[in-house]
């Protein structure tokens, strides 16, 4: 029996070298990466996986040239508007975490629409982490936590009050394109998921592969800090 994670997250990496090896323009690039996104949520709603996040944009990210984030934000704005419908009738709840405030008042809007029609999906939720950075959300967390006068934090109290709240943590993270590194993405969350790296760039990357990181996924021992006796 393959054990399915609950919550998968992927950092959907090479874009950018995707297209580079194709000779075409890094938009190009992303433009694929958003069909690869489409087929990816509905392959995790077909193993069941609850809870899915992606890395699309990150914090630093702002600071790539200016036409390629304006690119990235009418790619978003087109993702949102013309997958809504199918969104609902697959029952998939949209949620949306990271500094939303950056982000242009257009995509907010269908932002907002978005996660207002999807609401009573309960088959899956599809997470997108956009203007996201691990260590500015635990900030926003602790300031928000301080602005309503919390005194001392806990663990599960600024669980509270992160983007995440009321979602599991990660049980497996993917990373696509052959880096081996976090980006400042669910710093806090990822703190015991396993973690699947692979050469793929992202608009390559198939539902067999994902089953491969699933599959992967099932043959390792979580722990948790135990020792293996204990798990018996
Ligand atoms: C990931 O692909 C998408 C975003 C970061 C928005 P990249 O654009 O980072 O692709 P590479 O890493 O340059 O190949
Ligand atoms: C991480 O990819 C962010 C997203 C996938 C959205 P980057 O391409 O921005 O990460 P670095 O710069 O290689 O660490
Ligand atoms: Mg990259």
């Amino acid at each position: 029996m393959k054990q399915i994670p609950r919550h998968i997250a992927i950092i959907m990496d090479g874009n950018g070298r995707w297209a580079r090896e194709r000779g075409q323009p890094r938009a190009e690039g992303h433009r694929r990466g958003a069909e690869t996104i489409e087929n990816i949520v509905s392959a995790c709603r077909d193993r069941n996986v609850r809870h899915l996040t992606l890395y699309a944009f990150s914090e630093e990210n702002w600071r790539r040239p200016s036409e390629e984030v304006l690119a990235l934000m009418q790619l978003l704005r087109h993702f949102l508007s013309s997958k809504r419908a199918e969104l609902i009738e697959k029952k998939t709840a949209f949620r949306a975490i990271g500094d939303l405030e950056r982000l242009p008042a257009d995509v907010r809007q269908e932002l907002w629409e978005t996660c207002e029609a999807t609401k009573g999906g309960d088959r899956m939720t599809l997470i997108v982490a956009l203007s996201y950075g691990g260590r500015q959300e635990i900030c926003r967390a602790v300031n928000s936590l301080a602005g309503r006068g919390v005194k001392e934090v806990t663990p599960e109290i600024i669980e509270t009050a992160l983007d995440t709240s009321g979602i599991p943590d990660p049980d497996l993270l993917i990373r696509t394109s052959g880096e081996y590194r976090l980006s400042n993405f669910l710093l806090w969350q990822l703190a015991y998921a396993e973690l699947y790296f692979t050469e793929t760039h992202w608009p390559d990357f198939t539902a067999e592969e994902l089953d491969r990181a699933i599959e992967s996924f099932s043959r390792r021992q979580r722990r948790f800090g135990l020792t293996d006796d204990q798990l018996k």
